[in-house]
């Protein structure tokens, strides 16, 4: 069957290429990029190195308010879809790629396949939760990367094509383990194993108010270590915005976004991973580094639950001590699942259309 996939920011490069790799082997995968993200280090970066077949559309939506970006993809996405009349839909995660996606398949009567459902942060300010509860309820298969999730889509009475299989993330980081060793970006940036901290920070709630930003930027050129920050171009264009860009280059090695494979180098070997992003507290939570996040609540309670994520907000003095002292030991629990996802994905598509 053609199966049509809307990919558009930078972790949905790396979901879909674990989940294309496995559909492709039994149906036509028409791969859409709604061009969310265009930077090459945010997107073609991802494509070349984890060896994502090259996109049939892009759509070139580039930046804008919410409105603007998702109503130019919803668009967009409508005019393929009727052309390749595909039989479902395959969307990823919790961006604005996400919901236009499935907004224009359901309505033109697309089922739509919501891989990263039921995940919720219980916060609607959040752009992401919004995309989060709309995507999952005109969602005709939900597939949950956790126990959560499941709980969650049936507290808000959604069970009909929900399927536990595992966090498709986790598939990534067992392939591209092995790969992601050795990449000699420790040597380049000067930094020794296990004694330098990993940085991200690109949430609107920390990058749009520069209380909270200026409050981080703090604690990290004050906290004493090397501080390695690959900056997301939404980081980098606010802290300009609010002159904590210079502070900060001088006090830590602020870098452009590295590719999955350096950035995964750099997290198997820091010493504690500080972040605001989704899937880096997973990825630190696999690779056993601890994870200091720089929110007040997050979708992936399984890390904070084992001891392994301690959620701090954008408070100078609480970052600080966890830098100093957050020590976890604790069994980390198999929540995640086993490495399977994908394929799991792939087969329960096949069930379904066949
Ligand atoms: C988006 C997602 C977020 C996800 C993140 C992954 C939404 C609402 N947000 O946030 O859930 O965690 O991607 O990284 O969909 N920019 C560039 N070059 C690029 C891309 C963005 O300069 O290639 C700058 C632009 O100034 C843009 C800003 O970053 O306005 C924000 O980009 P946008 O895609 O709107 O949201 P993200 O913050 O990247
Ligand atoms: N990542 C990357 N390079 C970087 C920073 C992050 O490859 O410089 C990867 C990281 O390994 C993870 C993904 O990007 O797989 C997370 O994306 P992001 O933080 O942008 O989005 P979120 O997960 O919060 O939606």
């Amino acid at each position: 069957m053609d199966i049509v996939s809307v990919v558009g920011a930078r972790p949905q490069f790396i979901k879909a290429a674990q989940v294309s790799r496995e559909i492709r082997k039994k149906h036509k995968e028409i791969l859409l990029h709604t061009g969310q993200h265009y930077d090459p280090t945010m997107s073609a970066t991802f494509f070349d190195e984890l060896e994502i077949p090259e996109p049939d559309y892009n759509l070139g939506v580039g930046s804008g308010s919410h409105a603007e970006q998702t109503g130019r993809m919803v668009i967009g996405i409508e005019e393929v879809l009727l052309k390749e009349k595909p039989q479902l839909v395959l969307v990823y995660g919790d961006t604005n790629s996400t919901l236009g996606g499935a907004l224009a398949s359901v309505k033109v009567h697309i089922p739509v396949a919501h891989v990263e459902a039921g995940l919720r942060s219980f916060n609607r300010s959040m752009p992401e939760e919004v995309n989060r509860v709309i995507v999952d309820r005109v969602s005709h298969l939900l597939f949950c990367p956790t126990k959560t999730a499941v709980k969650n889509l049936e507290n808000e009475g959604l069970t009909k094509g929900v399927h536990l299989v595992g966090d498709v993330m986790y598939d990534a980081a067992l392939h591209n383990k092995a790969l992601a060793e050795d990449r000699g970006i420790l040597e380049k940036l000067g930094v020794k194993r296990g004694n330098y901290l990993l940085v991200t920070v690109h949430r609107p709630s920390n990058t749009d108010s520069k209380e909270n930003l200026a409050a981080i930027v703090d604690a990290l050129v004050s906290c004493g270590e090397d501080v390695v920050f690959p900056a997301h171009p939404r980081a980098v264009k606010l802290l300009k915005r609010y002159e904590l860009y210079e502070e900060l280059k001088e006090g830590i090695h602020l870098i452009e976004p590295v590719g999955y494979l350096d950035f995964t180098c750099l997290l198997m070997n820091a010493k504690k991973m500080i972040t605001d992003s989704g899937g880096v507290q997973k990825e630190a939570y696999f690779h056993e580094i601890p994870c200091i996040t720089l929110r007040e609540e997050t979708e992936w309670v399984e890390t904070a639950e084992d001891g392994w994520n301690i959620l701090v907000g954008a408070d100078k003095g609480k970052i600080l001590n966890s830098i100093n002292s957050f020590d976890p030991k604790g069994k980390r629990r198999e929540s995640y699942g086993d490495g399977k996802a994908s394929k799991k994905i792939s087969d329960i598509i096949d069930d379904e259309f066949s």
